[in-house]
């Protein structure tokens, strides 16, 4: 499975390549205004230099004609640009366009099978399924995702599934079990994948019983 960071935070970007268990990189409107970036083509670019990986980037306009006048923008930003766009008929159009340019993109705020079954069929590159908001609204994300695994297997499409609006490791690890292929995670949740309390408890154990036998065989000479 591979893993992306959700976030456009250079300082989280950079350590989590540094862990070596970066993959990818997914932004939004939203991540990019919490950043307070005034440089987007410039920011985008940064974000590409550290990860070497796919990095989505996602556009504003929302019809077909001004989608893909930003996409083509955004994909000379650098080879690694993945250009998002929402699951609406312009959207669809745009991807369907796109494909045929060989410009990877990412369908984005994805909440049902059938849309997921036209952004296959559009040829996009990636299909992110929003699991914490579909949970929010009561309905059940790990169906929805198996639902678009089991569409893109029965026919051979080639997008890959990136589980999106990853709230918590539980999301991670279910969405890892099914044979997802991408989770994008926020930095947070890639943090909590790492902590078990009783591997903290472990290493505190084994650094005391190493120290209390040093103390003793200095004492014995
Ligand atoms: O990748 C999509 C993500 O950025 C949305 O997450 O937590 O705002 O639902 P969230």
């Amino acid at each position: 499975m591979k893993l992306f960071l959700d976030t456009a935070n250079l300082q989280q970007i950079q350590k989590a390549k540094d862990w070596g268990i970066l993959d990818g990189v997914t932004t939004n409107p939203s991540l990019i205004a919490k950043e307070g970036v005034r440089d987007f083509h410039g920011h985008i670019r940064r974000i590409c230099e550290i990860v070497r990986g796919p990095v989505s980037a996602e556009v504003i306009a929302l019809d077909t004609e001004g989608m893909l006048k930003e996409a083509r923008e955004l994909s000379k930003i650098h080879e690694d640009v993945v250009v998002k766009i929402p699951v609406t008929p312009a959207g669809i159009q745009a991807v369907g366009v796109l494909s045929k340019e060989n410009i990877h993109t990412n369908v984005t705020l994805v909440f049902s099978a059938g849309q997921a079954l036209l952004a296959m069929k559009a040829g996009a590159t990636y299909i992110s399924p929003f699991l914490g908001r579909v949970d929010d609204i009561g309905w059940e994300s790990m169906d929805l995702l198996e639902d678009l695994l089991t569409i893109i297997d029965a026919y051979g499409f080639d997008a890959e599934i990136i589980a999106a609006s990853v709230r918590h490791a539980k999301h991670v690890v279910e969405a890892a079990r099914m044979g997802c292929h991408i989770a994008t995670i926020p930095f947070q949740v890639l943090e909590a994948l790492f902590h078990h309390p009783q591997t903290d408890n472990g290493i505190d154990r084994f650094i005391k019983d190493w120290n209390q036998l040093q103390d003793r065989l200095r004492k014995e000479g």
